[in-house]
């Protein structure tokens, strides 16, 4: 992590840094900085890939027509937007939604785990296999999406972090059967969390 964003200690620190941030590119054509959105306590955050035009526009994640269906997805399992915290591994918008490159997205990854470092979730959950290969390079969504799993993370306090991939609500849109997929593996998340807390530590 490069010092300024170590050093942070809340949400509000990180939005500033990326407000100024020029370690790559981005920030040249973006419209407004797009850090992340929700409870600096929430015990889950949801990690998409990069900020769309709408979250260009307005300053926060899942705001277009994939944030809808996920904001319909959270509210179904009797949550708010604002219970949970709603990131991308990306804080600013790539040009015509282009994939980030490389060197983008490795000088904005310290954002993103500082923000977990903060908040301390018990639960992660990645929106879609470019989120998700951000962590875990290896894994193919359609063998892990819906299937909680738990590894070793320096960010983690316990050490231990629970993870859950989806697939990315834009691709379920317009798939109606990954769409059921997607809310039947979303459905599952309450049971997680419990599971979590009622072990103590998720099995
Ligand atoms: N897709 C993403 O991955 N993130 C957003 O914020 C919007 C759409």
């Amino acid at each position: 992590m490069t010092k300024d964003i170590q050093n942070a200690k809340s949400l509000e620190e990180i939005s500033s840094i990326i407000a100024d941030c020029k370690r790559c590119d981005l920030y040249q054509t973006k419209t407004k900085d797009v850090p992340g959105v929700g409870s600096p306590k929430a015990e889950i955050m949801f990690i998409g890939e990069a900020p769309g035009k709408k979250e260009d526009e307005e300053g926060e994640p899942f705001v277009g027509a994939a944030g809808k269906f996920l904001t319909e997805m959270i509210e179904s399992i009797g949550l708010k937007r604002g219970d949970v915290y709603i990131a991308n591994v990306l804080k600013h918008r790539p040009p015509e939604n282009r994939d980030p490159f490389p060197e983008e997205a490795k000088a904005c990854f310290p954002n993103l785990e500082r923000q977990i470092e903060i908040i301390q979730p018990k639960l992660i959950v990645f929106l879609g296999r470019h989120a998700m290969n951000r962590f875990f390079p290896e894994f193919r969504i359609s063998n892990v999406h819906g299937k909680a799993f738990q590894k070793k993370s320096d960010l983690a306090e316990s050490g231990q972090q629970v993870y859950l991939a989806l697939y990315h609500p834009a691709a379920a849109l317009y798939n109606g059967g990954l769409r059921e997929t997607l809310k039947d593996d979303f459905n599952k998340i309450p049971k997680i969390l419990e599971k979590k807390y009622r072990k103590g530590q998720f099995r």
